[in-house]
């Protein structure tokens, strides 16, 4: 078994230069697939490339702002130049900041749906018409357990998370005549770079959230990673517009 699930499939992952993202690529790669990973932190990215494929050709890292409309298109082009389709997109980046009603700006608020939400919206227009064309392709959107229920103190976060899992299912309905398929992934707490914002909380804050999981511990990134799998291969097929959780037992 291993390294057959997406022989020859060419996926692009946003924000993978290093967390859930850079696992998901590793995993992909294992499994066969072509990867483009895309992020803002361009050493991170291309060192990860680097080592997911010594010799650049199973693995490219292309700088990229998943905030930007003609970020995007280049991204799609590069991809498609390098390795000829893309059959997967993972819209993964993002930022997780903290912030209640009564204390989070305008512009905080929208620096986190500019990223996590119009970030997503951008990255699904980009792709739709190559896989359309193609009458394939699956589509993951990281979402969060902060997607399906209330988030206290992190107001933008929970917002934009909520908006990827509605637009997920909208578009679904759109592609499905297409072949293409829409699905969101739900992670509880997964440690990557992204919880230091609970350690920056302060003491005692990442104990409290841990002790929230029933399984009790965070999960590895690689647990997500499988679910992408799953997702981005042909044993999907029959899942579109659904929402996939991986979060040790949090929204039970
Ligand atoms: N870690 C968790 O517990 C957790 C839980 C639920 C959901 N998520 C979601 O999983 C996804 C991956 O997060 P992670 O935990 O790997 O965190 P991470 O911080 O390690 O990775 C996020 C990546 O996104 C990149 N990024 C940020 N802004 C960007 C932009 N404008 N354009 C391109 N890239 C950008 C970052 O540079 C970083 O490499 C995020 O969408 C996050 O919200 C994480």
């Amino acid at each position: 078994m291993g390294k057959e699930r997406l022989v020859g499939k060419v996926a692009l992952i946003s924000g993978g230069a290093r967390g859930m993202g850079a696992s998901e690529a590793q995993l992909f790669i294992d499994e066969g697939a072509k990867v483009v990973i895309t992020d803002v932190l361009d050493s991170d990215g291309e060192a990860t490339a680097k080592r997911l494929s010594p010799d650049g050709t199973a693995c490219k890292f292309f700088h990229h702002d998943v905030t930007k409309e003609d970020h995007w298109k280049s991204a799609v082009d590069f991809a498609i130049k390098e390795f000829g389709q893309i059959d997967i997109l993972v819209n993964n980046a993002g930022i997780f900041e903290r912030g209640t009603v009564l204390d989070t700006s305008l512009d905080a608020y929208m620096k986190t749906i500019n990223i996590n939400q119009v970030g997503v919206f951008l990255g699904m227009q980009a792709v739709a018409p190559h896989m359309v064309s193609r009458q394939k392709g699956s589509i993951i959107n990281i979402s969060s357990v902060a997607g399906l229920s209330g988030t206290p103190g992190f107001l933008a976060y929970g917002a934009s998370k909520w908006a990827v899992r509605g637009m997920t299912k909208g578009v679904a309905k759109e592609l499905a005549p297409f072949g293409v398929r829409v699905n969101s992934i739900h992670p509880g707490i997964i440690d990557t770079p992204m919880l230091q914002t609970f350690d920056q909380a302060g003491e005692g804050v990442r104990e409290m959230v841990r002790s929230r999981i029933p399984l009790g511990y965070e999960s590895e990134p690689v647990n997500v990673a499988r679910l992408a799998l799953y997702l981005a291969s042909d044993d999907s097929s029959y899942s579109t517009g659904s929402e996939f959780v991986v979060d040790g037992g949090m929204t039970a």
